[in-house]
């Protein structure tokens, strides 16, 4: 049994914030954001609007895609790095509002990667005949915890959810996840609050996210060269058998790299982070929904899906549309 990708969906907040915007807030200008990052606006949550509200946006349009109602759905996931709550976590919160009440709902937390752990496991359950449809939503409002005043993250950031269904298949479907991680790197991207943890006495850091853009940069790229060869190599496939790449949207200049190491022209990749900035978690899963609305990926082609983040996370999964 195999699972494999019967809807997809996604849900952006309304107000947009763009980098001549910015240069009102930080020293910026719009010019250095486009060459460095690609991005050139990002959608931000209005006052009140939460990860839950937009995964369960992203969700609903997931479900309507596939056909499916809540008393199909029998396994939630969501990843996601901005909760609404410590407990409940999101994926109960999109249960309920759903109605599809009783069927497992969980969180993943790995940073940029959640999307892709949170579908490598859904996969599995399905696969495994744990589960009969699956929704797995990426969802981050990460303007929440982004710091306004520091000009090398707040440029960055954006809101918003992306979510697909999964249903089993004789036919793959999800070909293969790959997912990794190294806690040694955590000191170059990392958010220093957490309800254990807590602030420790005479630290300055505050609650936001930290990043050595630079070197989190040069390990980006490298990871992601080595997981998108393992994955084709894991496959015995060329290079050339991938009709989409679909990436996490941090940076043009990573998603380059990647591209070049496929061999592919930009034209072959889905790239969205014009649009909507570096959404962590929901990057990914919001990118597979334009390219599926917009009418470039069709069923029966190849994807290649990969992300990172921090952690540091990494994962890619290949899918037959
Ligand atoms: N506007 C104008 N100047 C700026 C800005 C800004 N917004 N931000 C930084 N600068 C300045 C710096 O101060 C520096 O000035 P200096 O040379 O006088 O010191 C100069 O620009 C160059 O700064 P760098 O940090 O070296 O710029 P770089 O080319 O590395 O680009 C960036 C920075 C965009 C952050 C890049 O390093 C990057 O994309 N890194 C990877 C991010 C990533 O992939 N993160 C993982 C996922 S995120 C997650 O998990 C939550």
């Amino acid at each position: 049994m195999y699972s494999r990708i019967a809807g997809t969906g996604r849900c952006l907040p309304e107000r947009v914030v763009t980098n001549a915007d910015l240069e009102h807030v930080v020293d910026t200008t719009d010019e250095w954001i486009r060459s460095r990052t690609g991005i050139e606006r990002r959608h931000i949550a209005a006052d009140g609007q939460t990860t839950a509200d937009l995964a369960e946006g992203a969700a609903r349009a997931a479900m309507a895609a596939a056909g499916v109602t809540a008393a199909d759905i029998d396994f939630i996931v969501v990843g996601t790095t901005t909760p609404d709550y410590v407990f409940p976590n999101v994926g109960c919160i999109v249960q309920d509002r759903l109605g599809a009440h009783g069927c497992p709902a969980f969180s993943v937390e790995a940073a940029c990667s959640g999307f892709i752990y949170a579908l490598s496991i859904a996969d599995r359950f399905i696969a495994s005949g744990g589960a009969r449809c699956a929704l797995v939503i990426g969802a981050e409002t990460l303007s929440r915890m982004t710091d306004w005043s520091d000009r090398t993250t707040c440029v960055l950031f954006g809101d918003g959810a992306g979510a697909v269904v999964l249903k089993p298949a004789e036919e793959p479907g999800i070909l293969s996840c790959h997912l990794g991680a190294d806690g040694a790197y955590r000191d170059l991207l990392y958010h220093p609050y957490g309800v254990s943890r807590q602030q420790r006495p005479g630290e300055t850091a505050g609650p936001y996210i930290h990043m050595k853009g630079n070197e989190v940069f040069k390990v980006a790229v490298k990871t992601l060269e080595t997981i998108v060869d393992e994955t084709l190599a894991a496959n015995h496939l060329e290079r050339s058998a991938i009709d989409w790449l679909i990436p996490h949207q941090a940076n043009i200049r990573i998603i380059q790299a990647t591209a070049r190491r496929l061999d592919m022209p930009l034209e072959k990749v889905v790239l969205t982070l014009q649009d909507h900035g570096n959404t962590s978690a929901a990057s990914v899963p919001m990118a597979l929904d334009v390219a599926v609305r917009d009418g470039r990926v069709q069923r029966g082609q190849l994807l290649l899906l990969e992300a990172f983040g921090g952690g540091f996370t990494w994962g890619s999964s290949l899918i037959r549309f």
